[in-house]
């Protein structure tokens, strides 16, 4: 008889036929038959929601029955509370503080509810452990990697809230595959997301990522759960952003800042104040840029330090929490159009705070902060570096300015470099009543003639 045709176990890539290496994630062997797979997928469909046509203008978020939270940021972030009868994938790195935060989540409940807590990968003295630490008592426990033992405790103790910690370690009998496997995965999903659906029950369930982005079952889930939450971070750094890439409930723009402390993950309330040091600001080469995350602008310092390498023809170039290959291309765009060298000059350049930049915004910012460090000056006011700088060493346009200089205005920030192409394209109301000064600059030359 054919197969189904065959599904990559790392990244689940699907050919009709078998491959060495698989075209998508690239990893080796790693193709299996899925003859199984395709039948399942098939009577899987249905089973969400009705088939009763609705007017679509009476669908609302806010008709689904939700149980709130005692945070302001996190009711907002998952669009008014939790919606009853949702399965919510919580993705990250090892490490990175998913079972911790989880271990919180009974506790930040308005009302006291009965939690299950089933872990495939740690024991009850690891996860008590961890339960004294964040201060959480009375929730349920089970260590098994049967998920019938799960639903079956889940059932019993009629929860309300299931944490399944994580995914990847559970399989469900009659599956040969291994768990972790692509069909161990979606057939452990699967009969989660039937016990959300029919008992009301919210589902969290932990996915791990690797180092590399590779997702082995997390990317197959992300099609299966309603809400598909990330956490990242720096491990080295106590920050952790919480960000929300698909809600079925609510919005997926919002996005909570958390400290990881010894007691278990702290909301950051005031993110800005948290990114930045009073004590570094107004010295060479420390200048202040803004990022977007979700719907809200931080502030953030960008700091470089440029001094003349003890190995001059080795000379260093080090990006910490920033793209080195961006700082090439940058210092590449400041020697030909600043005309000055950094040959024999180490380049350090820092983002503190724990947040990776991955916004071209900063890099008027990163300019500013080598120049700085580079001629030993800084600007006379407290200065905003906005902008996204191109080959010729224009400066482009970025994305929600208006965010960022009302930030920039509430921090006290007396002046902003911004795009000169900024016209047109923010609301003059909303300018006139900021109190930041604005610079409008076209290119980095211009920009640096704050530093005269
Ligand atoms: P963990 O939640 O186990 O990560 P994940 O489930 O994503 O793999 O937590 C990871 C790290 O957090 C671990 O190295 C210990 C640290 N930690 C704290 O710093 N404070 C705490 O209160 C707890 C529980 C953990
Ligand atoms: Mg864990």
């Amino acid at each position: 008889m054919s197969s189904g045709g065959f599904v990559c176990s790392e990244c689940g890539y699907e050919s009709a036929k078998w491959m060495g290496r698989c075209p998508s994630c690239g990893s080796w062997g790693s193709f299996r038959e899925k003859s199984t797979e395709r039948a399942r997928a098939k009577g899987g469909g249905t089973r969400r929601g009705t088939s009763d046509p609705v007017r679509l203008s009476e669908v609302s978020f806010g008709s689904v029955e939700r149980l709130r939270l005692n945070s302001k940021q996190l009711n907002q972030f998952f669009g008014g509370g939790l919606a009853s009868g949702s399965v919510i994938l919580l993705s990250g790195e090892p490490g990175i503080g998913k079972s911790t935060l989880l271990m919180q989540l009974p506790s930040l409940f308005e009302d006291r509810i009965p939690v299950l807590y089933a872990s495939g990968e740690e024991t009850a003295f690891q996860v008590s452990d961890r339960a004294k630490r964040v201060g959480v008592e009375d929730v349920w426990f089970v260590a098994t990697q049967n998920l019938e033992d799960v639903l079956e405790a889940a059932e019993r103790l009629d929860c309300r809230l299931l944490i399944v910690d994580s995914v990847q370690t559970f399989r469900v009998s009659g599956e040969e595959a291994l768990p972790g496997s692509p069909s161990q995965v979606r057939m452990v999903a699967e009969r989660l997301v039937e016990l959300a659906k029919t008992k009301g029950v919210i589902v969290f369930l932990v996915g791990h990522i690797t180092k590399s982005g590779t997702i082995a079952g997390p990317k197959l889930l992300e099609h299966i759960v309603d809400v598909v939450i990330y956490l990242e971070g720096d491990r080295r750094s106590p920050l952790r952003v919480m960000k929300c890439v698909k809600n079925r409930f609510g919005p997926t723009d919002n996005v909570v800042l958390f400290e990881m402390t010894s007691s278990g993950l702290v909301e950051v309330e005031d993110p800005s104040r948290y990114l930045i040091e009073e004590e570094a600001l107004g010295k060479p080469g420390v200048v202040l840029s803004s990022v977007v995350e979700g719907t809200r602008a931080l502030l953030v310092e960008v700091q470089a330090l440029v001094a003349p390498s003890v190995h001059p023809a080795a000379a260093r170039r080090v990006a910490s929490m920033f793209d080195i290959k961006r700082l090439f291309f940058i210092l590449a765009v400041m020697e030909k159009h600043l005309g000055i060298s950094f040959a024999g000059m180490d380049v350090y350049l820092n983002i503190p705070g724990g947040l990776m930049i991955r916004d071209t915004s900063v890099d008027l910012a990163v300019v500013a902060a080598v120049y700085s460090s580079f001629v030993n000056r800084v600007p006379e006011k407290s200065t905003l570096f906005v902008g996204e700088v191109g080959l010729a060493g224009e400066i482009r346009w970025v994305r929600d300015l208006e965010l960022r200089l009302a930030e920039a205005d509430a921090m006290g920030i007396e002046r902003a470099l911004i795009p000169r192409s900024f016209k047109g394209k923010i609301n003059k109301e909303k300018l006139k009543k900021l109190k930041v000064e604005l610079l409008p600059v076209g290119n980095i030359t211009e920009a640096m003639e704050v530093f005269d």
